[in-house]
């Protein structure tokens, strides 16, 4: 087995790598003069080839890196070809929000499906969007990774594990049973016209350590409004985690303003954060799909 490692994608590769006791090879890229892309691979590739391509900003770029890459190990003599593809450009435009509009992430995961025999993300945004993929498919989580991390590290001052929206809510969980944690999620509920309270569903955090758990981190937006709830509510200390640390727009510098002590991410997209790795999982799903 050779998994392929392309440009933003080789610290969750060499991992993968070794999860699966394969041939690590590395994808070249450079652009022609007109500004289009070209990735090569390794000529001589046989076998079962794992392409390991993730799609952050600029999206659109690592989408045709990811499947020309996928068309060159097709080209260059794999026989079986696995697109792990842990963050997936476009998951949260996953229905049609306004007359006219696309199903994006359908038309992303059909490029994918025609370009490659089987699938592996992590963390889908909306899990039920597996089924846009045509071929055999995994969405597995880095939760209970991540929920190991948070034991050694935090274990001692009992935290509360929190998903800042109700979407939130099955990672909150499967981080917080790893350790026997009490989770929760926060609700908003609206009060009057100008009015909206955001506040956990059931646990007082007051004097607490809490770790607020969400699929992604964007623009940081959706962390910083949960932080300043949970302040309010007397929250002792917070910890921002999630899987895909895409920081735009100077998130991690608003969290620290709001209030966070550090942010805990995985190595599905290049950030400063990484503490765990999604490989362990990735590599079972693999395993799994290749027989
Ligand atoms: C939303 O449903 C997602 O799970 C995240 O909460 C959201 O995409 C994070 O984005 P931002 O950091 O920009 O608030």
């Amino acid at each position: 087995m050779i998994v392929l490692a392309s440009h933003g994608s080789s610290r969750l590769a060499t991992t993968l790598t070794e999860e699966l006791d394969a041939e690590l090879a590395a994808v070249e890229e450079d652009r022609f003069p007109d500004g289009e892309w070209i990735t090569r691979v390794p000529p001589d590739l046989e076998g079962t080839v794992i392409v390991v391509h993730t799609t952050p900003a600029p999206q659109d770029e690592n989408l045709i890196k990811l499947l020309i890459t996928l068309d060159a190990a097709s080209e260059n003599g794999a026989d079986e070809i696995v697109a792990v593809v842990p963050y997936v450009a476009y998951s949260r435009q996953d229905r049609r929000f306004e007359p006219g509009d696309p199903v994006s992430f359908r038309a992303v995961a059909r490029a994918i499906s025609a370009n490659a025999d089987a699938f592996v993300t992590v963390d889908l945004h909306e899990p039920s969007t597996l089924e846009f993929f045509e071929v055999p498919s995994r969405n597995v989580t880095a939760a209970e990774e991540m929920g190991r991390f948070i034991a050694e590290e935090l274990g001692d001052e009992e935290p509360v594990i929190v998903g800042p929206d109700e979407g939130a809510r099955e990672l909150a969980k499967t981080v917080a049973e790893v350790f026997d944690a009490e989770w929760d999620h926060l609700e908003k509920e609206r009060i009057s016209g100008d009015e909206v309270v955001i506040e956990p569903k059931e646990i007082d955090v007051e004097g607490r350590t809490v770790v607020l758990v969400d699929d992604m981190i964007d623009t940081g937006g959706t962390m910083v409004e949960a932080a300043k709830a949970l302040k309010e509510l007397g929250a002792e200390r917070l910890y921002a985690a999630c899987t895909h640390a895409l920081l735009t727009r100077n998130a991690d510098a608003r969290l620290r303003a709001a209030g966070f002590e550090d942010i805990f991410a995985t190595d599905t997209v290049p950030n400063p954060y990484t503490v765990v790795s999604a490989a362990r999982p990735v590599a079972e799903a693999v395993r799994e799909l290749v027989g």
